[in-house]
């Protein structure tokens, strides 16, 4: 809902460049594609611990200058960080409480159903905890992540928030996972 003077009825100019950010961004960058299809002028910043060699292929080209992509690894990321590389990327005026949407992939190999019973057993305790390396570092990974958006949800309301992994009661079970639905 627009007003003559063209802000949205959230108080936001509705002539804004959109503004996504995708964490954990994969080779699909499922959400960015989307966003960057529907919306010519917005443009994105996508993040991942892969070189961009890897996750450039599958990007249209059309798409490709409006993404800045950073390799990094999420495990050390800090809020102050990302607001830094938001400014960076979108202007100084666009920090991370200011980005319309966050889409978050989270590793998901040592929490998922389609595990085999072995697989399973390698990662996880019964119970669900972390028990290979990787899991635990998935674990750790996926804190930072969500205290991240803990953290951003308080400073922006109004952002937009996804998280896809598949169903799965490793992930629901998550306890910063539960934290930031609540
Ligand atoms: C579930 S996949 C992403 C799927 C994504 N939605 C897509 O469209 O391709 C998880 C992603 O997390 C990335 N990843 C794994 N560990 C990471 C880490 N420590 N820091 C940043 N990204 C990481 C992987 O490289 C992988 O691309």
């Amino acid at each position: 809902m627009l007003s003559k003077s063209g802000m949205s009825f959230n108080g936001r100019d509705s002539r804004h460049t959109r503004t996504h950010l995708e964490l954990c961004c994969g080779r699909y960058l499922s959400s960015l594609i989307y966003h960057l299809s529907a919306d010519r002028t917005a443009r994105a910043l996508a993040i991942d611990i892969q070189e961009w060699s890897v996750i450039r292929d599958r990007i249209p080209l059309a798409l490709r200058p409006r993404i800045t992509y950073v390799q990094r690894d999420v495990e050390s990321l800090t809020y102050e960080e990302l607001d830094r590389l938001c400014r960076q990327v979108f202007g100084a005026h666009v920090g991370l409480a200011q980005i319309d949407s966050v889409h978050w992939s989270p590793p998901c190999e040592t929490m998922s159903v389609s595990l085999s019973a072995r697989g399973r057993r390698k990662h996880r305790h019964p119970d669900g905890r972390a028990k290979s390396t990787t899991a635990i570092k998935h674990d750790r990974c996926f804190d930072i992540v969500a205290g991240i958006l803990e953290c951003l949800v308080k400073a922006n309301g109004a952002v937009l928030i996804s998280v896809e992994n598949p169903r799965s009661p490793g992930f629901l079970s998550q306890g910063s996972l539960r934290r930031l639905a609540a």
